[in-house]
């Protein structure tokens, strides 16, 4: 399936853009170089998806957030955004290289603080972490988006919230081809059949589900 198939229509989804309070300058400068340095800058959640992330910090009154898929940082620093002063936002990556850039960014913006970096495989780190988290961010391999389903769940807190991208994949979801739509449809029917949670899927940009936790 071809991942960059939208969803939403490109016209619809920039008038959506065009009346959500901008990015922050740190994160538009961020978007740039992933742009100019990276092969696949489309990971990155961006503005209108970035922004409603933000947005649930917001509403949850969220504190302690984890997120798997670090990439250039975008998420990770939109999210702190709205965490408070004492907040704490710990995000995992496999890749050394693209979050160098994650750092810089940070490092430029009064919110570095409250994000911290573990570099290595998601489901090694997610063993040297402990819960609670008010919100979880799965963003990272597809492949093993079920694998972080079942190590996060525990991990996050009573009324607080998962949150998992891409699960539309492009639509690969309704006619899987390949290993990584049936990964993300496999992880769909798991979330929804998980009587943990009540859950909402949502088409914004790529698909987002949110789960809340009973
Ligand atoms: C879709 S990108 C994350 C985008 C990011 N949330 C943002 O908005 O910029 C996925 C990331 O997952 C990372 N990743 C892939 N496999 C991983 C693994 N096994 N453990 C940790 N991170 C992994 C990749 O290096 C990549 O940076």
């Amino acid at each position: 399936m071809n991942i960059s198939m939208r969803i939403v229509p490109k016209k619809i989804e920039r008038y959506c853009r065009d009346n959500t309070t901008p990015e922050s300058p740190v994160l538009r400068e961020l978007v740039d170089e992933t742009y100019a340095k990276t092969a696949f800058p489309q990971m990155q959640v961006g503005h209108l998806e970035g922004a409603f992330l933000r947005m649930l910090i917001r509403l949850i009154g969220a504190k302690r957030v984890l997120e798997l898929g670090t990439f250039t940082g975008y998420s990770s620093l939109v999210m702190a955004e709205a965490l408070p002063e004492d907040g704490k936002l710990i995000t995992c990556d496999i890749d050394q290289q693209v979050t160098e850039i994650a750092k810089k960014y940070w490092s430029l913006s009064p919110h570095a603080k409250k994000i911290e970096l573990k570099l290595g495989h998601a489901l090694e780190t997610l063993k040297t972490i402990e819960g609670p988290f008010d919100m979880v961010f799965i963003d990272a391999d597809k492949g093993n988006y079920v694998n972080y389903w079942e190590s996060c769940v525990p991990k996050t807190c009573s009324s607080g919230l998962l949150v998992a991208d891409n699960v539309l994949w492009g639509g690969g979801v309704l006619d899987p081809e390949d290993e990584t739509d049936r990964a993300i449809l496999e992880f769909n029917r798991h979330v929804y059949n998980d009587e943990r949670v009540e859950v909402v899927m949502l088409p914004i940009r790529d698909g987002l589900t949110l789960a809340w936790k009973f």
